[in-house]
């Protein structure tokens, strides 16, 4: 299997990976705490820090996949398949688009405001509106959702096509040395900008 992904969209990949696996818990974790306790104001201000930063890598991730094409898939993929792998692709930046997003304008229809990392308090420049609060909260839950759903698909199809099919294909997206020492033909990036 020649075709395979760049550096930059593996580090891309696994680096947000593991960053929005571990800001999912955090969110979890930070919808447990009552509200108008301190611990409160104090996680969730770090869960909106930590979500913008996140957010701002997700806009390079989703730039450079803009301007830069994947490998083609393997040949031997049928076209439902390749459909369903187009979708579910698009639908995981959608997840990881609306995400911040959401969390970013609901902040900014409540009082709060955010205080970046607990430092700087950046003022909300919306009013303190509960229906508008409500809706993008909302977004932001299903959007979590969603992404927690399409993840699983993404494992379920991984899982299919190393055990089912062979065809190898997360050697695609794994580090070129250690995928080069098993498969030494499948060393050559063949995206194209
Ligand atoms: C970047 C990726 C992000 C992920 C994966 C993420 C994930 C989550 C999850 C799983 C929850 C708990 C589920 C829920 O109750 O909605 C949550 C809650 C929350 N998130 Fe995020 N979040 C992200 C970014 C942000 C950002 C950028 C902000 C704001 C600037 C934000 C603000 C909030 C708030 C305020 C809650 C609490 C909702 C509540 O308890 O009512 N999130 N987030
Ligand atoms: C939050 C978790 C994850 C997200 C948001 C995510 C997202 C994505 C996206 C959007 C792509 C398509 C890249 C493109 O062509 O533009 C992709 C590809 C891929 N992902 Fe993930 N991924 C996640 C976790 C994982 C995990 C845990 C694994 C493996 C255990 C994995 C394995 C792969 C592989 C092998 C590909 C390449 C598929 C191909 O060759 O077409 N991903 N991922």
């Amino acid at each position: 299997m020649p075709a395979r992904y760049t550096a930059t969209a593996i580090t891309l990949h696994w680096l947000l990976a593991l960053l929005l696996l571990g800001q999912f818990a955090f969110g979890l974790l930070v919808a447990d705490i009552p509200r108008g306790t301190p611990a409160r104001g104090l996680y969730i201000n770090l869960h909106k820090s930590s979500g913008i930063l996140i957010g701002l890598l997700i806009l390079v991730r989703i730039g450079w996949r803009l301007t830069h094409r994947p490998p083609p898939l393997p040949a031997s993929m049928p076209a439902w398949q390749r459909h369903a792998a187009t979708l579910s692709h698009a639908m995981l930046y959608l997840c990881m688009a609306v995400l911040p997003l959401s969390g970013y304008l609901a902040s900014n229809f409540s009082k709060h405001g955010i205080k970046f990392f607990n430092l700087v308090h950046w003022p909300p420049w919306g009013p303190d509106d509960k229906t508008w609060y409500a809706l993008f909260n909302l977004t932001h839950h299903v959007a979590a959702l969603v992404l927690a759903l399409f993840v699983l698909l993404h494992l379920l199809a991984l899982a299919k096509h190393m055990l089912i099919d062979r065809d190898g294909l997360l050697l695609r997206m794994w580090p070129p040395r250690s995928a080069h020492r098993n498969h030494p033909r499948s060393d050559h990036p063949l995206e194209t900008r």
